[in-house]
C-alpha cells in the first residue's frame, strides 16, 4: 500500500516538470516583400510548441520544396521549442507557397501571404 502511493506521487512529479502536449504558433513570411519574378527567401518560423518531435515542409503548389535549411532544435527555459526553416525562391503568379507542420498527428498548411 505505501509503496503504490509513493509510485503514484512519482508519477505525478515526473509528469509535472515537462509542459503537456502544445500546439506550435506558425508564420509564414518572406525576407524581401514578395515581388512576382525577384528571388527572395520564404521563412517559417515555428515556435512554443512541445513536444519536440515535428516536422516542417515548404510547399510550392503542393509539393515540397528542395534544398530548404532547417535551423537547430532550439529551447527556451519552459521546455517550448522553436525553429526555422528557410529556402530560396522566385515566386511567381498562379503560385502557392505554404508552410506544411506536422505536429503529433496534427498537420496543418500555414499559406503564404504575398501582399501582391
Ligand atoms: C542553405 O545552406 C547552404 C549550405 O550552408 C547554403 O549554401 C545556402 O545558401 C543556404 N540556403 C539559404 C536559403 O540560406
Amino acid at each position: 500500500m505505501m509503496i503504490a502511493i509513493f509510485l503514484t506521487a512519482l508519477v505525478a512529479v515526473s509528469f509535472a516538470e515537462e509542459p503537456k502536449h502544445t500546439p506550435p504558433k506558425v508564420q509564414v513570411y518572406s525576407h524581401q516583400p514578395g515581388k512576382f519574378g525577384e528571388k527572395n527567401i520564404l521563412i517559417c518560423r515555428v515556435s512554443d510548441f512541445h513536444p519536440p518531435d515535428i516536422t516542417i515542409q515548404l510547399m510550392k503548389d503542393g509539393m515540397e520544396l528542395p534544398n530548404a535549411n532547417q535551423t537547430d532544435l532550439a529551447f527556451k527555459q519552459d521546455w517550448h521549442f522553436h525553429l526555422t526553416k528557410i529556402v530560396t525562391f522566385t515566386p511567381m503568379r498562379e503560385e502557392a507557397y505554404s508552410c506544411k507542420v506536422k505536429h503529433g498527428s496534427t498537420v496543418k498548411d500555414y499559406a503564404w501571404e504575398p501582399n501582391m
